[in-house]
């Protein structure tokens, strides 16, 4: 991978932090400083064992934890550690999720194998962070019965991981940190991308819509938008480095911008990122429906980098049950909405999230659902079970559904979902796509796997080295979720 001239700068602060002064307190240079001593704690520990400390990143949830886990990667690097794809590290980190109640149980069974680990590595640190841990509850149930973890911190002050992580080398107790809220945003730290050749970027952290059903605005806070201009510097900065692709990441882009001190949309920002030369493909996740605008639909309609997809959380087709949940918008005008994007991009995918059992769900309600995604046709959709989520309004509803009612509808829905999205996928078979070829296919000698810019997946025969290239592939046959198809031509290899 290329090193730009940002890397080479924070490079530069971090050997040049004076360690016998006490640390700064201006971000990002304290964390460089913190970065120096705990690169010179392990320098120290791979001379005492005659090895090198090796690390592990495990995340939970979904996008964001994903990119907050390559910044935890990012600074382990720089402090000296090694990655390893096993747990069976010196270090390892979860980066927890807690949106729905099996991502928690999950991590609580995960850190019983963990202890194994450690009680034959006695060098071995266990750390955890992320949505989890801003919930008071568990973190009393860590401390009470999981005393053999090193360090805990939150959402808020994940920035500070460099400094949590030396005050963890130089002590043997549990180092706990968790901040109730933040308006900080901590810029220019070290990021270690899992893929070479895309990237999500945040634009904005925390929510504020409040859905009733839901743990996201207590665990990470209030909604707080980056500065455009630090977006498109980190864009472009991604894209001398090698990225051809980047995913705008926030809970609810739709409402990005409007808090800031000179306020700007969601499509003023993605009229700004297309012009930047060398990017060629933008995604965005989460879109939430009351917030989408015209002028949104228009730029996507307007711009080819932008990819033809559109993930847009249904959540309930009940205009009633959508109330209750506080999504602040009908079930009519849910499907306008729907209507106006197929008008104005029609070789648009669209997918989202259902939840099925929400409080006081009736099959009349969980009908107006099935309508819903008879009508809209989805290309795919994340079906969930409701989840009751201590703290959030509805977990305080009566009439819960009872679990074999829900299980049934979930049942019903799953199949009705996924027989729509093996037609509407079909839809496709015979044309020919631009594909980002993304990795070798680990089941088929010679293929590799690539994505569309709606989001499908297809593999097909081609050599390793198109891997973070752009290519033409023609879709020759759809197998429900994924296409088998035939390279028409590369950027230098033509067949
Ligand atoms: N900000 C995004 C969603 C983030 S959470 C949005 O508003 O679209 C991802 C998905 O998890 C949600 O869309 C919802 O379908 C699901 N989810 C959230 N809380 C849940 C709960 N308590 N039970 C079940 N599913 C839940
Ligand atoms: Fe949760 Fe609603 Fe915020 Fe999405 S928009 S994170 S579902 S509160
Ligand atoms: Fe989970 Fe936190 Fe994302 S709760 S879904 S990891 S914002």
């Amino acid at each position: 991978m290329n090193t730009t001239n940002t890397d080479i700068n924070m490079h530069e602060e971090i050997q040049g932090a004076d360690l016998s002064v006490p640390a700064p307190l201006q971000e990002p240079l304290r964390q460089y400083y913190f970065l120096k001593r705990a690169r010179a704690w392990t320098a120290e520990k791979e001379e005492e064992l005659g090895r090198p400390l090796t690390c592990h990143v495990t995340t939970f949830g979904c996008q964001m934890n994903a990119r907050d886990s390559e910044k935890l990667l990012g600074i382990l690097k720089e402090a000296g550690y090694e990655e390893t794809d096993s747990e069976e590290a010196d270090f390892v980190i979860y980066n927890t999720c807690t949106v729905r109640e099996n991502a928690n149980l999950r991590v609580y069974g995960r850190l019983g194998v963990l202890h194994g680990y450690k009680k034959k590595n006695p060098h071995m640190k266990i750390a955890l962070c992320g949505c989890m841990m801003q919930e008071p509850d568990v973190v009393e149930k860590l401390k009470k019965s999981y005393s053999f973890v090193d360090l805990i911190f939150g959402t808020h002050n994940i920035f500070k991981f460099a400094e949590l992580l030396a005050a963890m080398q130089e002590s043997d107790r549990t180092i706990i940190d968790i901040w109730k809220d933040t308006d900080q945003i901590v810029e220019d730290l070290p990021v270690e991308r899992k893929y070479p050749f895309k990237s999500g970027v945040n634009i904005m952290f925390g929510c504020n819509n409040f859905c009733s059903y839901c743990i996201v605005p207590y665990v990470r806070g209030r909604e707080r938008s980056r500065e455009p201009e630090e977006i498109l510097k980190e864009i472009r900065h991604l894209v001398d480095d090698g990225v051809k692709e980047v995913m705008l990441l926030g809970q609810n882009v739709n409402s990005y911008g409007k808090n800031l001190d000179t306020p700007m949309s969601f499509a003023g920002l993605l009229r700004e990122a297309v012009k930047i030369d060398g990017l060629e493909r933008i995604r965005f996740m989460t879109s939430h429906p009351k917030d989408l605008s015209d002028d949104l639909i228009r730029v996507m309609a307007e711009s080819e980098k932008i990819c033809r997809h559109l993930h847009l959380p249904l959540q309930s087709g009940s205009s009633r049950i959508l109330k209750i949940m506080n999504r602040r918008y009908t079930k009519e005008q849910y499907l306008a909405l729907a209507e106006r994007i197929r008008a104005a991009v029609p070789d648009i995918a669209l997918t989202t999230d259902i939840i099925v059992g929400f409080p006081g769900e009736t099959e009349e309600d969980f009908q107006e659902t099935l309508d819903v995604v008879r009508r809209v046709r989805y290309d795919s959709a994340f079906t969930f079970i409701y989840s009751k989520r201590t703290g959030t309004p509805a977990a305080a509803m009566e009439d819960q559904v009872p679990e074999d009612v829900v299980k049934d509808r979930f049942d019903r829905l799953l199949k009705e979902v996924q027989e729509i999205s093996k037609e509407m996928a079909e839809r496709f078979t015979g044309s020919c796509q631009s594909v980002l070829v993304e990795e070798k296919n680990s089941q088929m000698e010679g293929y590799v796997t690539g994505r569309l810019s709606n989001n499908h997946v297809v593999h097909f025969c081609a050599p390793e080295s198109l891997i973070g290239q752009i290519v033409n592939v023609r879709l020759d046959e759809c197998r429900g979720f994924y296409y088998m198809g035939s390279l028409l031509d590369g950027p230098d290899t033509p067949v």
